[in-house]
């Protein structure tokens, strides 16, 4: 299939679907799709009558210290993925479609990106927001799909349409996940035999202290702790492993009952960053 590569394109193709009354539900990606992306297309399937997909590597969501240059590239293979999912329609544009000109307005977040990835990496959610609340102006579809994954993205996302008044509903598919527990990622091809191999530790420990909590435990610092420090003994360096609540992606130390908490980790192996998480409801 043929990707659509200018925004006039994308949204003929788009209106003609809406023409003859069908629901769109849309699929951002940075391409090099793997399982879980294809289990969103999937998802979104069952929401919708038409999925339109994205892929755009979105330059303004990389640090310039970050792997912007690296990251896989592979967009033929990619379209006969869509075309094999039954995907309708692929927006696939440049950079100077995307930011053709000096940009003189941002996206701010508050609060919701103070933590977790957003910690770590200051902009990166405020370069999501930019891009994803482009595509959502350009596609204007009934739904759109995204992982838990990248749990404060969606977060952030759906805080996003909700105060800005994007007229569709978010859906949040779960994690695709390999044989061994790891959570598939575009960045999974960075690791080596030997990293590839301790990476699913990552999810082991989030599944261990996970079943502490709902069975109870109170000392949940020490567990974390103590988990950081086995992944450490493993060759893992720790960016952040927490329990943080899921309105405000914030730290919590003592979880309540019924509220809802994201468990979630990121992990460097080598130069390669690894995040996961779980949600945890008491
Ligand atoms: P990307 O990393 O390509 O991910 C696209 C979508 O796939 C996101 O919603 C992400 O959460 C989801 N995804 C990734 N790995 C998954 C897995 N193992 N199981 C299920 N879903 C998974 O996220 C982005 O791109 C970008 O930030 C984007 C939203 C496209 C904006 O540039």
């Amino acid at each position: 299939m043929e990707a659509q590569r200018t925004i006039a394109d994308i949204r003929d193709k788009v209106q003609s679907l809406k023409a003859k009354g069908r629901t769109v539900a849309f699929v951002p990606t940075m391409g090099a799709l793997h399982e879980g992306h294809l289990s969103l297309f999937r998802l979104a399937q069952e929401h919708a009558d038409e999925v339109v997909a994205s892929i755009y590597v979105n330059p303004e969501q990389f640090a310039p210290d970050e792997d912007f240059e690296e990251y896989p590239r592979e967009l033929e293979y990619d379209l006969e993925k869509c075309e094999q999912e039954g995907v309708a329609a692929v927006f696939a544009p440049t950079d100077e479609i995307m930011y053709p000109g000096e940009q003189f307005l941002s996206i701010e977040v508050n609060e919701l990106n103070e933590y977790m990835d957003g910690g770590s990496r200051p902009g990166f959610f405020e370069g999501i927001l930019l891009v994803v609340n482009k595509l959502f102006n350009i596609i204007e579809p009934h739904f759109a799909v995204f992982g838990q994954k990248d749990i404060q993205q969606f977060r952030i996302l759906q805080q996003m349409v909700a105060e800005f008044n994007h007229d569709m509903k978010l859906i949040m598919g779960p994690i695709k996940r390999a044989n061994d527990g790891l959570a598939l990622s575009s960045r999974n091809k960075y690791l080596d035999h030997e990293q590839r191999k301790l990476a699913p530790g990552l999810f082991r420990s989030l599944q261990y202290v996970g079943k502490q909590i709902s069975d109870g435990a109170k000392n949940v610092q020490l567990l974390l702790d103590h988990q950081k420090n086995e992944l450490e003994a493993k060759g893992f360096k720790i960016d952040y492993l927490n329990l943080f609540s899921f309105e405000k992606m914030k730290p919590v130390t003592n979880p309540e009952v019924d509220n809802k908490y994201i468990l979630a980790g990121a992990v460097y192996l080598g130069e390669t960053r690894l995040i996961d998480n779980i949600i945890i409801e008491k």
